[in-house]
């Protein structure tokens, strides 16, 4: 069946559903998701959305730039970096009118916690910046900004599966997407102007991760098909404080309320790696020490190895049973439900979990996608949220800035959408446009293959953990290349037990676990060819395993990594934009000293 909207979105999740609030002021707009919006994975982030509101000391938002940059391992674009810390205290005060419920200081403003990496005047102590609602501020933020989208007639298309999008032969144009009705089985071609890619995370190639099921990265697996690129897909961000074992999130604001990391020694070790802020040193230190406590036998169980039987603990007890239930109600939930551990009464065992992706489909700060790493664009098509690398993250991104990128980019992509649609043409639809897509559920349904997708899902996830996760060396990444490609060769092999059409959730897995060995490629690549030390891409190829250093001459800039036809990787690389080459009119050189590339400290 044929099927046409002037915009589709992909995706329900903040970013999504902000796309779709704002271009539905000028255009008939449809949400595809393969779950129902309100079950999106930004129903799950906790602890906060980062602002300059100065509710609780003073702040700027030139204070959050300046922290972005440094967060980033400057690899991010400084202009973008800097739209992300302007938009954020006007995006807060338009979600606060939507209707979300913050917490609220004494006085009534919206209240606002520390989080990692977030300083007063560049650096001098931890500033408090993340607005909130409890733990649950993802969640509040998703069903409000769900229901304005309801209040504007956005026609939802809940447990569709978009599996291809449709581009011009060029790739200059887009013109559609591909998409099954989970319900019934049937393949829909969505014919629009407009399509956004919004669909999130895809830490699911990680054994342990924080991720829902439904973060597969499939966005990733159809641009790659489609012949376009992803940026930085390397650079994977460990959140420190998952449920040892588990991988389920414990907010950073634990931290941020005070909590605190400990060793077998009792010691508060954080405080050796990063004096000034310690525990709320940025993610990919944090994490990296964890890993290395462990590794030199100052885990719980002293066993020098990591894994489900190792682990440091997160101290919460002196925070008090009546606190932990008003500020972190979710986590000392979770904490009890999973592990029966009441954090008021001990401590809570944590290792880094696979959490975020600061790479992905390559846009301008308007949100379109790039055709390639010289910047040009795909005509009416978009991509916005975790999906999209604008890229405001670089290397690593800050805890509570992942909220709002989803809402200060998703929100300009909708307003972008919204000044230029009727401008936009909509293109021809090919000669059969539904053919890559009945091709790959055809040969999937019809194989009599004894390969299946959990098993093998398993596989890729336990190889990425291992090899490609916090600590990564030449040996790690060319054993990983070696064995996602021999799982790629038994992937041909695969069958499904499930023939029907009605929710068959058998061949959607498998489709799935086909973009997820895809774009693992792409991401093994990526960090096997980056021979330096960023962020959260630690390269211990030195002597005795020492960390190799950043090195800015050679590999300050973005990775594109697209698939050739052959199904191999290819790799680019585009410029990171530094204000210095872009000097503007009373900008001072203290400024342009401040946001100069320099060793990271804390
Ligand atoms: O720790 C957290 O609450 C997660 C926040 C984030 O990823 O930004």
């Amino acid at each position: 069946m044929l099927i046409s909207h002037d915009v589709v979105i992909v995706g329900s999740g903040a970013a999504g559903l902000y796309s779709a609030y704002w271009a539905s002021t000028k255009a008939d707009v449809a949400v595809f998701s393969k779950l129902f919006p309100t079950r999106s994975h930004t129903g799950a982030a906790q602890g906060g959305i980062g602002a300059a509101l100065g509710n609780e000391e003073e702040d700027k938002p030139l204070w959050h730039w300046f922290d972005t940059v440094k967060g980033g391992d400057y690899l991010g674009d400084q202009d973008a970096q800097r739209i992300l810390c302007y938009d954020a205290p006007q995006t807060i005060y338009e979600l606060e009118h939507f209707g979300v419920p913050f917490s609220r200081t004494k006085e009534g403003r919206i209240a606002q916690r520390p989080f990692g990496g977030h300083t007063r005047n560049f650096g001098e102590a931890a500033v408090r910046r993340a607005c909130y609602a409890a733990d649950r501020t993802g969640h509040v933020i998703l069903h409000t900004l769900y229901e304005q989208c309801v209040k504007q007639q956005v026609h939802f298309y809940s447990e569709f599966q978009v599996l291809d999008v449709i581009l011009s032969e060029d790739k200059k144009k887009c013109v559609g997407i591909i998409a099954q009705d989970m319900l019934s089985g049937e393949t829909h071609t969505v014919h629009a102007k407009v399509v956004v890619f919004a669909t999130g995370g895809s830490c699911r190639n990680f054994a342990t991760t924080s991720n829902c099921q439904a973060n597969t990265g499939d966005a990733f697996g159809i641009i790659l098909r489609a012949g376009l690129p992803l940026e930085d897909l390397e650079f994977v961000q460990f959140h420190p404080t998952g449920l040892s074992g588990l991988g389920i999130l414990v907010t950073e604001g634990a931290r941020g309320e005070g909590g605190y990391l400990t060793n077998s020694e009792g010691e508060r070790f954080m405080e050796r790696y990063a004096p000034t802020v310690k525990d709320l040193a940025p993610r990919d230190m944090v994490a990296q020490c964890m890993y290395k406590e462990v590794l030199e036998g100052r885990g719980i169980k002293k066993t020098g190895k990591i894994g489900a039987d190792d682990w440091v603990y997160l101290n919460l007890m002196h925070l008090g049973k009546e606190e932990l239930m008003k500020k972190l109600p979710e986590i000392s939930d979770f904490a009890t439900t999973y592990l029966g551990i009441k954090p008021w009464d001990e401590p809570v065992p944590v290792m880094p979990t696979a959490h975020y992706i600061m790479g992905g489909i390559p846009t301008d700060n308007d949100g379109r996608v790039k055709l390639n790493a010289q910047g040009d664009i795909v005509e009416g098509l978009y991509a916005a949220g975790e999906c999209a690398c604008v890229s405001v993250h670089g290397a690593n991104r800050l805890g509570t800035n992942s909220l709002l990128d989803l809402v200060v980019f998703g929100r300009r992509v909708g307003l972008h959408v919204a000044k230029n649609v009727d401008a936009i043409q909509l293109g021809d639809l090919p000669n059969n446009p539904q053919k890559r897509v009945d091709d790959l559920v055809d040969t999937i349904k019809s194989s009599e293959g004894k390969e299946r997708s959990g098993a093998l899902h398993k596989e890729l996830a336990e190889i990425m953990m291992s090899n490609v996760s916090v600590r990564r060396t030449h040996e790690t990444l060319t054993e990983a290349k070696e064995k996602v490609l021999e799982l790629r060769k038994r992937y041909q092999d695969i069958g499904i037990d499930d023939k029907g059409d009605v929710f068959n959730t058998n061949l959607l897995e498998a489709i799935e676990l086909g973009y997820m060995i895809d774009f693992s490629l792409a991401q093994i690549e990526g960090a096997l060819v980056r021979k330096e030390s960023r962020g959260a891409h630690l390269r211990l190829d030195g002597p005795d395993e020492e960390k190799l250093p950043r090195d800015d001459e050679n590999w300050m800039k973005h990775t594109y990594a697209s698939l050739n036809d052959d199904g191999n990787i290819d790799l680019d690389y585009g410029t990171v934009y530094l204000i210095q080459d872009h000097p503007e009119d009373g900008w001072e050189e203290e400024l342009f000293e401040k946001m100069k590339p320099k060793e990271r400290k804390y």
